[in-house]
């Protein structure tokens, strides 16, 4: 596990944002108990949570994509080191705009949103329907560093519209009358979304 400590350690150095590891052993464990064999994760960056699923999880592949040119390719070259290109697909686009035909999988059993907090419900039309009947979607960072709770307190316009746009998807996701969601006050607040 050293290489991904450094890994995260230089991502954490650089202010690539990637999982904290509390979170992260969260999103392991629940695909472990639910049996999850197949990820598209929205959001790689450099590949760290990727990795660290398929070095923690049986029998696990991951199809994952990335908006940003340097987050890509660093992750293409993690991932190369590790020698896990077998397991994890990625593709370098606009997860809003990418052409789901060109995805290798046509079918999940576990979705991870963990890219631009301000499309979560964008991001969950587009790619929930891909997570076959029984499989999970988990979603990251629902709190904004505890924001969320005092929203008319936040003085920085761009900051207090992002805080909004994820409560408007918290508050949509749970109230969505197809999906049953769990909330884990775990890092910054993650859940975990079921179809009913
Ligand atoms: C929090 S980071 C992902 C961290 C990664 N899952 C991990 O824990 O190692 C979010 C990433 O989503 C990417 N991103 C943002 N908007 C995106 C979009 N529309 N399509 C694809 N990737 C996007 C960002 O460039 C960023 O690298």
């Amino acid at each position: 596990m050293k290489y991904f400590d450094e890994i995260e350690k230089s991502a954490r150095e650089r202010n690539i944002p990637v999982m904290e590891k509390e979170g992260l052993e969260f999103l392991i464990q629940t695909f472990n108990e639910h049996q999850c064999h197949r990820c598209l994760e929205i959001g790689s960056a450099i590949g760290y949570s990727a990795m660290m699923m398929i070095s923690n999880i049986d029998d696990f592949v991951v199809e994952t994509i990335e908006l940003d040119d340097a987050r890509y390719l660093e992750a293409i070259q993690n991932i190369k080191e590790q020698q896990l290109e077998d397991q994890i697909e990625i593709h370098h686009d606009d997860a809003l705009t990418f052409d789901i035909n060109d995805l290798k999988y046509q079918e999940f059993d576990c979705l991870f949103i963990d890219a631009a907090k301000a499309q979560y419900q964008k991001f969950f039309e587009k790619y929930m329907p891909l997570v076959q009947k029984n499989g999970i979607c988990i979603v990251d960072n629902l709190d904004f560093h505890g924001m969320i709770f005092d929203i008319d307190h936040i003085k920085n316009r761009n900051t207090k519209q992002l805080v909004k746009k994820i409560k408007r998807f918290k508050d949509w996701i749970f109230n969505h009358e197809e999906y049953q969601v769990t909330y884990y006050g775990i890092g910054d607040g993650i859940c975990v979304i079921k179809r009913k």
